[in-house]
């Protein structure tokens, strides 16, 4: 979980306790990558996860960016700040990253919105990296299983944050599919195994997409409010605020689908926020800080998934094993020939 909430602790408290911790490499430098596996080595001798952005592609359409900044002028009076320049890059500094990660390789690489080249994962592989990359079709799990990958991520539409679709389309409007029909429909397209993607907050559910045919299931959500995460406070609060009632797939806040939290920016701004990724997340991020700053929750990007009113402010080790202890009864339920 990319923005400041998967860092090292994160990491490492998960892995400690038997899950597979990720570092979130995204927006993030590539000195500042290596720091923080420096960091998480330090802590923890367990495997982990790094998980890398793919560059995007060139935004065609001229002109939607400097009319959705336009739109955002009233909001930057608001928050009393600029708004952020969004030719400030497009590729997340990905070579640099992915020396970083041959250089010195770390258990497990995955990879979002899009798929690397075969190169790319066959230097990791002869590195001794595990390699996943996201898919939200049956279509894009193809692709990353002609691409090499040892495992694709079914990300289901119940899923926090961004969409790790492959390329993004003005269609993309949030008629993505629910994870149980994802699962089933990659696992029947593709050989290699399938990691379950969104809405999974209790160990029940996690023997559900093991059951239809998961090797594992990845959760972010029910993370976000352990006090190992760098999501800011008021973000763990609205997980469950009754205030928060819903979530939505949005543009608003970067210019590709992502959950959130409805609230009043995604409100107001999600209508007509251009299909421009990564332009229109340089282009809000200074409203967005400026916002958090104030402790603002109506103007920040509340990423969450649809089972966010399951959060549990557990610390990350104690939920890993609640998550185990769950999933152990669930299986037992499961043999005896029903839920309990
Ligand atoms: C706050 C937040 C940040 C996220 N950032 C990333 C990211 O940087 N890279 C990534 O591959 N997925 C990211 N995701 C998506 C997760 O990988 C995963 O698909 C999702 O959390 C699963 O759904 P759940 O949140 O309902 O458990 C993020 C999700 C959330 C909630």
């Amino acid at each position: 979980m990319a923005g400041g909430v998967s860092g090292p602790e994160l990491a490492a408290a998960v892995s400690e306790a038997g899950g597979l911790g990720f570092l979130a490499a995204g927006y993030k430098t590539a000195d500042g990558v290596y720091q923080e596996i420096k960091r998480l080595r330090s802590l923890t001798d367990r495997p982990f996860g790094v998980n890398v952005f793919m560059p995007q592609p060139e935004y065609a359409e001229s002109g939607a960016v400097e009319v959705y900044a336009h739109q955002l002028a009233g909001e930057a009076a608001w928050y009393e700040t600029e708004l952020g320049d969004p030719d400030s890059g497009r590729d997340d500094g990905y070579d640099a990253k992915l020396a970083v990660l041959l250089d010195d390789p770390v258990p497990v690489v995955s990879f979002h919105f899009g798929v690397p080249s075969r190169e790319a994962l066959e230097r990791l592989r002869r590195a001794g990296t595990f390699t996943l990359v996201t898919a939200t079709t049956a279509e894009e799990a193809v692709a990353v299983e002609r691409a090499g990958a040892d495992a694709v991520i079914a990300q289901g539409v119940e899923a926090g944050g961004h969409q790790g679709t492959h390329r993004d389309v003005p269609e993309n409007d949030g008629t993505g599919l629910g994870l149980l029909s994802l699962i089933t429909q990659i696992r029947e397209a593709v050989h290699i195994p399938v990691v379950a993607a969104g809405g999974i907050m209790r160990g029940a559910q996690i023997a559900a997409v093991l059951a239809a045919g998961a090797s594992a299931a990845q959760l972010g959500t029910a993370f976000l409010a352990t006090p190992e995460s760098g999501a800011p406070a008021v973000h763990k609060e609205a997980l469950t605020n009754p205030l928060f009632v819903r979530t939505e797939l949005t543009r608003a806040f970067t210019g590709r689908p992502a959950r959130g939290l409805v609230n009043r920016f995604l409100r107001e701004h999600g209508p007509y926020a251009p299909p421009a990724y990564p332009e229109i997340n340089h282009l809000t991020s200074p409203l967005r800080k400026a916002a958090a700053k104030a402790g603002d929750a109506q103007g920040m990007a509340l990423w969450a998934g649809q089972g966010h009113r399951l959060a549990r402010d557990l610390p990350a080790g104690q939920l890993v094993e609640v998550l185990a202890a769950e999933l152990a009864e669930a299986r037992a339920a499961f043999a005896d020939g029903g839920a309990r």
